[in-house]
């Protein structure tokens, strides 16, 4: 049975409040969390943006925002209703100069003894002056916390310059770095199945692991976010955050406990031991590409181009051959590979095994692979070699071991936004990337971008609705192996 631990009361701003990661994730997990009776009544949460709305406006918007992302959560309504009044709404224009504060002041005036926390659900450009408005206008008190969204910044520089205006107002134990792919319960799941379990340890790691393959493809496209994707692109956008972190998961060793920093110092030891690469590495391991126009599950889908209404040569598919330069993972490649608008959306973790050396039965082994999938439909499979039933000739078929319990109790997976949320209220920052994480992570994918630069080229251009640039594909093939793209 799924348990709710209360946690204590807080008030919660959100900056960003009207836009789409606040109504699309943000109030739903919320939402979540309130009728699941894990939000104590004391607790507010602010919405703060520069639009002409007043509360009741605001709980207008949240509400019927409910109906399309958080589709079916509200059949009791009048317990909806009843969450509905913990929120408020202040108007600012959050750069503004501390006077025009005067709203957030009041409205913050009757919070004390409760959590408070600053959510920046806002453009990062922002992030530093944010911070400074909290601390001139006294809202910043010594036991605040702020969250700051994805992306950090758009290389290492400016993540620097984030993270010192930042860090001059909350101390590294008051940040709370969101990267919402470590909420996601296979995710967290990959650490219990790792540690938890005598059996794995023995065979995790270049003895016995062929690769690994991390994949993150979308159906979506960049639907109204072309303007922050062109300058981004996919690398930028998915894989110097989520896809990064997933690999530290993969290959981290041991932390001594669950703790934060022994779980983030682990990490920082992966982000380091990461080969960068040069302009001759990333044009033999690296694809970059761009989708064209194509049928994304039969149905049409425009160029890229045509979304943002302009040529542009950012990617919007990369496949990367990455290597982790330690004694544990040393000759074991991790094939990255993420895109937008692809055949299906599908996120997994790959986990293949190394042949047995010889085969007794005349062949018809598959390799073992430990398939962990993060969405949409999450689970773990750990795929064996049995004997078919029944009479005749040995034949063997690989068949996967369902290790997945969520359907046979009945469980709903949270959204990753749910746990985060709450565990910052609670002050647990195992979840939540650290200063020198999301620097070695940019420090690594700005020599990247740099080679690129290097090499010129544009991105290689897909079908919309297909698994990428045949570059992917060949990617793999060179290497003898092949992206596990099961039917
Ligand atoms: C965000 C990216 O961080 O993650 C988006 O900015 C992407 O471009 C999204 O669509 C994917 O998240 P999820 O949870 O839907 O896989």
């Amino acid at each position: 049975m799924a348990e709710f631990i209360p946690v204590p009361p807080f008030d919660l701003v959100v900056f960003g409040a009207t836009g789409d990661l606040s109504l699309r994730k943000l109030f739903p997990a919320l939402l979540h969390r309130f009728l699941d009776g894990q939000i104590p009544a004391q607790s507010r949460i602010i919405g703060a943006a520069r639009g002409d709305l007043d509360t009741n406006s605001f709980r207008k918007l949240i509400h019927d925002s409910h109906e399309e992302f958080a589709p079916g959560a509200c059949v009791d309504h009048a317990k909806c209703e009843e969450f509905l009044q913990h929120v408020e709404y202040v108007k600012l224009d959050a750069t503004a100069e501390a006077l025009a504060w005067a709203g957030m002041q009041a409205a913050l005036s009757t919070g004390d003894g409760k959590v408070r926390i600053f959510y920046l659900a806002t453009a990062p450009s922002l992030f530093v002056t944010i911070a400074q408005r909290l601390a001139e206008t006294g809202l910043a008190t010594p036991d605040s916390r702020i969250v700051l969204e994805k992306p950090i910044g758009r290389d290492l520089a400016s993540a620097r310059a984030i993270n010192d205006g930042v860090g001059a107002v909350f101390d590294e134990s008051r940040t709370f770095r969101i990267d919402h792919y470590l909420g996601k319960e296979t995710v967290q799941n990959l650490l219990v199945l790792r540690f938890a379990n005598m059996l794995i340890e023995p065979v995790w790691s270049r003895a016995t692991i062929d690769h690994v393959q991390i994949t993150v493809a979308e159906e979506i496209g960049v639907e109204g976010r072309g303007d922050y994707y062109d300058k981004s692109g996919a690398l930028r956008d998915m894989v110097q955050n989520h896809i990064l972190q997933l690999l530290c998961l993969v290959a981290l060793e041991s932390p001594n406990s669950m703790d934060a920093d022994a779980i983030r110092a682990e990490k920082i030891k992966v982000l380091s031991a990461l080969k960068r690469f040069d302009a001759a590495g990333a044009k033999e391991k690296t694809v970059r590409g761009q989708y064209k126009a194509g049928l994304v599950k039969g149905k049409a889908a425009p160029a890229y181009a045509d979304e943002i209404g302009r040529r542009s040569g950012t990617e919007t598919f990369v496949a990367i051959k990455a290597e982790v330069d330690n004694w544990r993972w040393a000759g074991v490649p991790f094939y990255l590979r993420t895109g937008k608008r692809m055949g299906e959306r599908r996120s997994e973790i790959v986990i293949q095994f190394k042949q047995t050396p010889v085969s007794i039965f005349g062949g018809g082994e598959g390799p073992n692979r430990l398939v962990l999938r993060l969405q949409p439909d999450e689970g773990v499979r750990l795929w064996l070699n049995m004997k078919e039933p029944g009479p005749g000739g040995l034949r063997i078929k690989t068949a996967p071991l369902d290790l997945s319990f969520a359907e046979e109790f009945g469980v709903r997976y949270p959204d990753a936004y749910e746990r985060l949320l709450m565990d910052v209220v609670r002050g647990n920052l195992a979840l939540f990337m650290r200063r020198d994480e999301v620097e070695a992570a940019w420090t690594w994918a700005d020599a990247l971008l740099a080679a690129w630069a290097e090499n010129g080229g544009e991105p290689k251009l897909y079908a919309a609705g297909s698994n990428g640039p045949e570059a992917s594909a060949n990617l793999m093939d060179r290497d003898g192996r092949a992206w596990w793209d099961p039917e």
